[in-house]
Parts: structure tokens; sequence; C-alpha cells
């Protein structure tokens, strides 16, 4: 066999084996994908034998559990291993501000402390200790960490989720201005 040919048969070799690969790849993705479909269908065999009532008392049961878990997650002053004493609700009591200002431990800087009435729907925004635009998520998580010395509640867990819906709640009924300035600035 001639250096070319050898040559020539490798290649078809490598070029069987990179289809072949991304085949399996594309075969892998959609079950890869898979999941996340279960886990949006997993409720479904159950409400089947619902009737339409029945499933809305359901929805709004989970819905009412989820708050009061968050406004208990709201008053915990151990929250996310916090270790200063403080709760969310000693600087936003019953959502609203104390009307002062929080130290930033270890820092000088100091921030004035804002009502959460109305703020759910101002996220994602840009913070300026993360120099970044964040969700409400990462901003409770923000709160818990710079003033509580939390470590925090990890990223789309149930009890984030929780608090999450606890703080949204807050803003029922206001005016929002949606995704922060740039709703403001009408753009
Ligand atoms: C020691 C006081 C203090 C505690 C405790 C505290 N916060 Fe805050 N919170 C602040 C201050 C100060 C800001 C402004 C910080 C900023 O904008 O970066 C703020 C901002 C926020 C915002 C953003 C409001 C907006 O309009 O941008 C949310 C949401 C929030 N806090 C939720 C919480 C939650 C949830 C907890 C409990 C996990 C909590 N806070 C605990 C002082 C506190």
């Amino acid at each position: 066999m001639t250096h070319r040919a050898s040559a020539v048969i490798g290649g078809v070799i490598l070029l069987f084996t990179v289809t072949s690969c991304s085949m399996m790849g594309s075969m892998m993705a959609p079950m890869m994908g898979m999941g996340d479909k279960m886990s949006a269908m997993k409720n479904m065999d159950k409400v089947f034998d619902m009737s339409p009532d029945e499933m809305k008392q359901y929805a709004a049961a989970k819905e009412r559990a989820s708050w009061e878990h968050g406004k208990e997650m709201f008053s915990d002053a151990e929250l996310g291993g916090a270790k200063m004493g403080l709760s969310c609700n000693s600087c936003h009591p019953g959502g609203g501000t104390t009307g002062g200002e929080a130290q930033i431990p270890m820092r000088k800087f100091k921030m004035p402390i804002p009502t959460l009435i109305g703020a759910s729907g101002t996220f994602p925004k840009y913070k300026i200790p993360n120099d970044e635009v964040i969700t409400l998520q990462q901003m409770n998580n923000n709160c818990n960490k710079m003033f509580m010395g939390g470590s925090g509640l990890e990223m789309n867990s149930t009890d984030a989720w929780d608090l999450e819906k606890f703080v949204a709640s807050l803003s029922n009924g206001e005016e929002v201005s949606v995704g922060g300035q740039m709703a403001e600035s009408g753009n």
C-alpha cells in the first residue's frame, strides 16, 4: 500500500469517527433534554384526575405554601447561615424599610435601605456590588451575604424560589417599572 492510499484510508476512518460522534451527539441531545421535559410533565398524571375546581384549589394551596415558607424565611435570623442576629425583616420590616442605612461589614460604606414594595418588577437590573445585571434571587442573596453574614441560598433551589415568591408578592397591586432603569427612560 502506498503512503498516499493509507493516508486516504486514515482520513476516511477519521471522518467516519468524527461523523458518528457528532451523530451520537445529536441523538443524545434530545435524550438529555428529557429530564426537563419529564419534570415539566411529572404532575400531569395527578392533575388529570382532578376537576377544574380541584385543580385550582391544588395550585392555590401549593402557591400559598411557597409564599408562607418564603414569609417564614424572611423573618429567619439564621437564614443561609446568617450570624449577625438580623433577618430580612429587621431592615425591611413588613417588606418596607426602616428608613435607615445599612453598614457593609468591614467597609466604611453605608447604603440607604430601600423598601421592597414595588421592587420585584424592577429586576433583572444592574447592581454595583455585582457590577452586572442580576435577578431578584441574586439580590436576595446579596443582602444575605452583605448584611446578614450568611452565605446565600442555593440558586434555583426551592428555598430560593420561595423567598423570591414572598418578596415578589410584596409588589402585588403596585405600579412597577419592569426591568429597572430601561423602563423608566422609556427604552
Ligand atoms: C442590614 C439591613 C438589611 C438586611 C438584613 C437585608 N437587606 Fe435587603 N437591602 C438593604 C440595603 C441597604 C439595600 C440596598 C442595596 C443595593 O441596592 O445594592 C437592600 C436592597 C434589597 C433589595 C433590592 C431593592 C431594590 O429596589 O433594588 C431586595 C430585593 C432586598 N434588599 C431583599 C432582602 C432580603 C430578601 C433580605 C433577607 C435575605 C434582605 N434584603 C436583608 C438592607 C438590608
